[in-house]
């Protein structure tokens, strides 16, 4: 009987979408406190593309899979490994290597997921809402009432922080491209359309108290003004860098030294960086209750994560492609065992 082989989708080097290939290897054995996990959906994130093009702030040696969340089955158990089980459906947050047929994960970063849940949207919970809502709950700590602005309203992240920002009871404001400004509306915000209106003249206008919150994913282009559509106490949570993609790596250095200038102030906002990632490895617990609890919210339809696509892992140079491109609304999913 021929042995099962792996396939992953792996960025040969730095570039557009076409460096994107696929490649067949051995099926890796998990080590003590592995599992490996037959993954059954991947998410295309903003962040598989800075790392291809070389504007990622942890660099990874070409070639290698990214992929930032998976959503599978254990598939085998390394030494030591306790309270999973074979079969069981499972979660985590990879940062890479997702586009993958099989993965190894530390079993300390699995996450349950119950098997009513269709894969596709609970993959889609682990990196964009569990940021929109950590964002949200735990840096901003908004209270029902208060406000924020979000840009990219209509991506993958934007659309989650609006739907859990509904269910917050906050007052919300999107900036999106014209083709996502019904869906902006839809979600319960008011949208502002960044290309035809500056966002910071239209945020004056509609709260001249300014905003308790402002969620900054472009970075160099909007960050000074989205600071300043802050009231006093506000919090200015940067967590992305999409401008970078445009005008290269010094944007993205030059975003943090800002920031740190920005703490400086003694104007009563606060300027943070948030990175889902830094704060699972810092709070561990905090990721796993966040998670199971928005797993829960899914369960009883309290969220309805927006996918814009379901594609087989071999079309993840096209489901790049359309990313990058802008040309999707909400989260692109990758199906790695079609
Ligand atoms: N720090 C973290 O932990 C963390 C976690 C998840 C995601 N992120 C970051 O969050 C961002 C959004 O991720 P996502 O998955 O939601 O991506 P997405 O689905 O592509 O959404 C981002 C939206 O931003 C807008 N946009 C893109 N480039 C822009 C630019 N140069 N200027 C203005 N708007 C631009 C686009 O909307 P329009 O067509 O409306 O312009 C796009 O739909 C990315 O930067 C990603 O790296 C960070």
């Amino acid at each position: 009987m021929a042995s099962l082989r792996n396939a992953r989708m792996v960025i040969t080097g730095r570039g557009g979408p076409e460096v994107l290939q696929w490649v067949e290897d051995d099926l890796p054995t998990p080590g003590p406190g592995q599992v490996r996990v037959k993954v059954i959906a991947t998410g295309v994130a903003y962040a598989d593309i800075l790392m291809r093009h070389g504007l990622y702030p942890v660099s990874q040696a070409f070639p290698f899979a990214p992929g930032y969340d998976i959503v599978g089955d254990i598939d085998a158990l390394g030494d030591g490994v306790t309270g999973f089980a074979l079969g069981q459906r499972v979660a985590a947050l990879t940062m890479i290597g997702g586009y993958s047929r099989y993965l190894l994960v530390p079993a300390a970063h699995l996450v349950p997921v119950a098997d009513n849940l269709d894969p596709a949207e609970a993959v889609s919970l682990v990196l964009n809402y569990v940021t929109a809502y950590q964002m949200i709950h735990r840096v901003a700590k908004l209270r029902e009432g208060q406000s924020f602005l979000i840009h990219g309203a209509g991506g993958g992240v934007g659309t989650a922080a609006l739907q859990l920002g509904k269910i917050a009871g906050l007052r919300m404001f999107g900036t999106a491209s014209k083709s996502k400004l019904e869906l902006v509306s839809a979600l319960g915000a008011t949208p502002i359309d960044y290309r035809a209106d500056n966002f910071l003249d239209r945020i004056r206008q509609l709260v001249p108290d300014g905003l308790n919150a402002v969620l900054d994913s472009v970075g160099d282009k909007t960050r000074t003004d989205s600071y300043r559509c802050l009231r006093r106490g506000g919090y200015l949570v940067c967590f992305g860098v999409s401008s970078a993609v445009e005008k290269g790596k010094l944007s993205a250095a030059l975003g943090f030294a800002w920031l740190g200038m920005m703490k400086l102030v003694p104007d009563g906002k606060h300027p943070v960086w948030f990175n889902v990632k830094w704060l699972r490895d810092a709070h561990p617990d905090w990721f796993r209750e966040d998670l199971s609890k928005l797993f829960a919210m899914l369960a009883a339809r309290q969220i309805q994560p927006v996918i814009a696509a379901r594609m087989p892992l071999r079309e993840a140079a096209r489901a790049n492609e359309l990313l990058e491109k802008a040309q999707v609304s909400g989260k692109i999913i990758l199906l790695c065992q079609e």
